[in-house]
């Protein structure tokens, strides 16, 4: 028998992949730093934070030689008032990432398996396979569909077998930008089996403009066993600062508190996320920007011959066709990083987060200087 390292590893850890971040964006940042790099790459907000964040960030500097708050009291406060949800069905986590792992650890393992559908948000089958867990994944709605490789609710109902125990979905989905409706998403969440477990990921969901999506927040006295995230990385813009939320049935959350690391988000994370939810403001303003600069780059790349999905995120699928790597990387040379989608199966694909209005000129002056060089037939 070996004893080396790799050897001495659980075989679900051995069989992991470290995460992928698409490129070395502090090498592009190095290689770029006179016009500086457009980041397109990482769905983050690129209208910042609310200004109300700085003042909050500035009180949190008196006490570093003390923990964080380990119940995260105030913002669980600030958060049940907001969601009108009781704080003991609340639990905070370093990123909605964290959460979503540890709901893995919770529910999944070699005999408890996980459904999702293809181009689901990759961190779920990841949480599956750090416990070893087996995960089914269903097909998606074709790309001619209305929601174009969106989510299928009977595929995902018809995947699921008497050994799953939880699925994962976000509404609206990474990377597709398709979401559910209300009733879609109702009529899911009441056909699921009682032995399921399901996570709605609402990552995006303050992007959302569509009148008939609901969040499934509101659904959480009629289903005991979902599990809603958010995360305070996108609208909120504070990824930096890594603060997610789950909401949940009190019950179904103490079992999450349970494995959660005591001081699992400092002290700078809990004050800016408190001061930024309070500024609901700053929030509907990015959500109109965001919502104005989609439709307008939606629409400027399906006139240069691009397909674009539908979606109500903060990003946009996009489809290149066969030399897309070329085009990824012309725009890299010309400082623009967009997100290359090829470990989700989707080589000629590019998710492109939605920036401000000088975000999508230069983005697209370089890709128009990209594809005059790739040629008009490539799309
Ligand atoms: C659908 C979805 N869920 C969760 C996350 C993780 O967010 P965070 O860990 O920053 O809260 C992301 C990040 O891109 C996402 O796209």
């Amino acid at each position: 028998m070996s004893f080396g390292v790799e050897s001495l590893a659980r075989e679900a850890v051995r069989r992991l992949k470290p995460y992928d971040p698409g490129h070395d964006i502090v090498a592009l940042r190095e290689q770029h730093a006179e016009h500086g790099l457009l980041e397109l790459g990482g769905n983050e907000s690129h209208w910042g934070a609310s200004g109300d964040v700085e003042i909050a960030l500035a009180a949190t500097m008196t006490d570093l030689c003390r923990y964080p708050d380990p119940l995260g009291t105030r913002l669980k406060r600030a958060l049940a008032a907001h969601y009108d949800h009781p704080s003991a069905g609340i639990v905070l986590g370093n990123g909605s990432h964290e959460l979503l792992m540890q709901i893995g650890q919770a529910f999944l393992g070699p005999d408890a398996g996980l459904v999702v559908s293809r181009y689901a948000f990759a961190v779920y089958p990841i949480a599956a396979a750090a416990v070893g867990a087996p995960v089914t994944v269903a097909p998606a709605l074709p790309a001619d569909a209305e929601m174009a490789l969106g989510h299928d609710p009977e595929a995902m109902l018809a995947a699921i077998g008497p050994d799953t125990r939880l699925v994962c979905l976000a509404n609206p989905n990474n990377p597709t930008g398709t979401w559910w409706r209300a009733a879609q998403l109702e009529d899911f969440l009441a056909r699921l089996p009682r032995h399921v477990v399901c996570v709605v990921d609402e990552a995006y969901a303050e992007y959302v403009t569509d009148p008939a999506w609901r969040s499934a927040i509101e659904l959480l006295p009629r289903f005991p066993r979902l599990l809603v995230t958010r995360t305070f990385s996108k609208i909120h813009g504070l990824a930096a600062l890594r603060v997610g939320v789950a909401l949940a049935a009190p019950s179904l959350v103490g079992l999450i508190e349970r494995l959660r690391e005591s001081f699992n988000v400092n002290q700078m994370g809990l004050a800016a996320a408190e001061a930024a939810l309070a500024d609901r403001a700053h929030v509907d303003r990015v959500c109109q920007a965001n919502a104005e600069q989609r439709d307008r780059l939606a629409a400027a790349l399906r006139l240069r011959g691009l397909s674009v999905g539908p979606t109500q995120g903060n990003f946009l699928l996009v489809r290149f066709g066969p030399r897309c790597a070329e085009i990824d990387a012309g725009l890299l040379r010309q400082g623009v990083v967009v997100r290359p989608m090829r470990g989700y199966g989707l080589a000629e694909h590019l998710r492109i987060t939605v920036g401000r209005p000088e975000d999508s000129e230069r983005l697209l002056t370089a890709l128009d200087a990209v594809l005059a060089t790739v040629g008009p037939d490539t799309v």
